[in-house]
């Protein structure tokens, strides 16, 4: 038995962030269901984003890997253009890049709230308008954001950061609206905590403190792997996905149900 409504083949798809975590795990699921995958990240990460483009083209598809930093907005539509002329088309965007601040509200400095909305929101916005435009000449295209369960409710100590995500859920909708005419789907997946290099590294807990806190809100009872949020992306770049848009889809185990 077959069912090709989730099939990629033949489409071409960029990552922002995909160096690591999320972002690399969310390339290599759309190589497996056949995209080409443009992988991106800041220059730093470079290095590392060429070990995810060797995991893509291990699964039988083409890859490349582009400078894209999401707070540098020339290198936005710079990056889009050099994708568009090596693969020929671009068909799907994923908005992963982020990052995360954990301080008390009363400390959270100007430079905290910039570094944090800018990339989480404004880069992310920057970046659905530059891949939106080859999308509209397409008459056809996906984008698909990475916000956070904490889009829709709130944590203490995340003040900038769940206003960044929030903010993604508010702007999801917002594009849907306006590029659905042109063929265009706008949706964001929303995970729970996911054992990534970056949630792991701003973690200081120990392990037992961890479990205590996932036991009290998280009904899955521990993290999620950045895997487990492969089968969503997909959904939401597929052909089945025409009619599905300006939807956040909760992948958090069970944390905004409780
Ligand atoms: P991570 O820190 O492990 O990976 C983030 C990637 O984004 C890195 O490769 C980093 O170099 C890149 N990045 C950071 N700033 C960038 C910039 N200015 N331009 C381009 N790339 C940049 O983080 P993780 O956990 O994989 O997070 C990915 C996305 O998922 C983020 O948007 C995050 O907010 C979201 N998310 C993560 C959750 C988690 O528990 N890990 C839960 C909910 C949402």
């Amino acid at each position: 038995m077959s069912f090709s409504g989730l099939s990629l083949e033949g489409q071409v798809a960029l990552v922002t962030g995909s160096a690591r975590g999320i972002g690399a795990a969310l390339a290599m699921g759309l190589a497996q269901a056949g995209a080409d995958v443009a992988v991106s990240d800041m220059v730093d990460s470079l290095e590392v984003a060429r070990d995810t483009q060797s995991k893509v083209e291990a699964e039988g598809v083409r890859s490349a890997t582009y400078s894209l930093d999401v707070l540098d907005l020339p290198s936005i539509p710079r990056a889009i253009r050099k994708v568009v002329k090596d693969f020929g088309r671009l068909d799907v965007l994923v908005n992963n890049a982020g990052i995360r601040i954990k301080k008390a509200a009363l400390e959270v400095t100007e430079a905290d709230w910039d570094a944090t909305v800018d990339t989480n929101l404004k880069g992310l916005f920057f970046c659905a308008q530059a891949a939106v435009r080859p999308m509209i000449d397409q008459g056809s295209g996906r984008i698909i954001n990475i916000a956070s369960q904490l889009a829709v409710v709130g944590m203490e100590d995340r003040a900038p950061y769940c206003a960044s995500k929030a903010g993604v859920a508010g702007l999801t909708r917002v594009l849907a609206l306006e590029w659905m005419k042109y063929g265009v789907t706008v949706n964001a997946i929303g995970p729970g905590p996911t054992d990534t290099p970056g949630l792991l590294a701003a973690d200081p807990r120990t392990p037992d403190e961890v479990q205590t806190d996932l036991d009290y809100r998280m009904p899955l009872r521990r993290r999620m792997e950045p895997e487990e949020l492969v089968g969503a992306a997909i959904y939401l770049a597929s052909p089945s996905a025409g009619a599905t848009t300006g939807h956040l889809l909760l992948v958090d185990g069970g944390w905004t149900a409780v």
